[in-house]
């Protein structure tokens, strides 16, 4: 499968407009994706498969922080590792602009992102009660940190 990881663009909307119909119950509309490419906060990286667009995933920086706002990759390319590309793709650039520390919130029972965002090494570190509607469900709360190496005690 040839795979593209790429900035979106605003030739991309159409087509993500339309993923987001098929996979959210509230989902974004094509102004929401407009929008992202006219703040330089925003972070939107897409991948394009066998010339389709295939998914992507969607950050805001916030000084020395992050939040993932969204991921999703098209049915018929899951499980082929495309999710985990872009996620490592985003994150490497996110840190090039200085978000040391990510979050993101997910739906409790979403599993398949619950384990894409332990793989790139995010963690649970709350309880969201009734964050999300359509159906209502809480939300964990992530955190992917920076790793601090402690110094080890000078006893001379
Ligand atoms: C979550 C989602 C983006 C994963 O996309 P994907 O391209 O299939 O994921 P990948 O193939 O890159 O998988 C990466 C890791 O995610 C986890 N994962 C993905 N799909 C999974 C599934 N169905 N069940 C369990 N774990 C899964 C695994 O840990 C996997 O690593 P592994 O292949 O080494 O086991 C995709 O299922 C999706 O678009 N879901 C609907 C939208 C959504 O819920 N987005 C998140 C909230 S905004």
């Amino acid at each position: 499968m040839s795979l593209r990881i790429r900035p979106m663009e605003a030739g991309d909307i159409p087509a993500l407009t339309r993923m987001e119909q098929e996979i959210f119950s509230m989902p974004w509309s094509a102004d929401s994706f407009a929008g992202l490419l006219t703040r330089d906060y925003h972070l939107a990286v897409v991948a394009e498969a066998e010339g389709e667009i295939a998914g992507c995933v969607v950050a805001t920086l916030l000084a020395d922080e992050g939040e993932i706002d969204k991921v999703m990759v098209a049915e018929r390319f899951r499980r082929r590792g495309i999710a985990a590309r872009l996620v490592d793709a985003l994150l490497a650039e996110a840190k090039r602009r200085g978000a040391a520390a990510m979050t993101l919130e997910v739906r409790k029972s979403n599993l398949p992102a619950i384990g894409l965002y332990e793989r790139a090494g995010f963690v649970t570190e709350g309880v969201r009660p009734g964050f999300y509607e359509k159906p209502a469900e809480d939300a964990l709360i992530m955190w992917r940190r920076p790793t601090i190496t402690k110094c080890a005690p000078d006893n001379s």
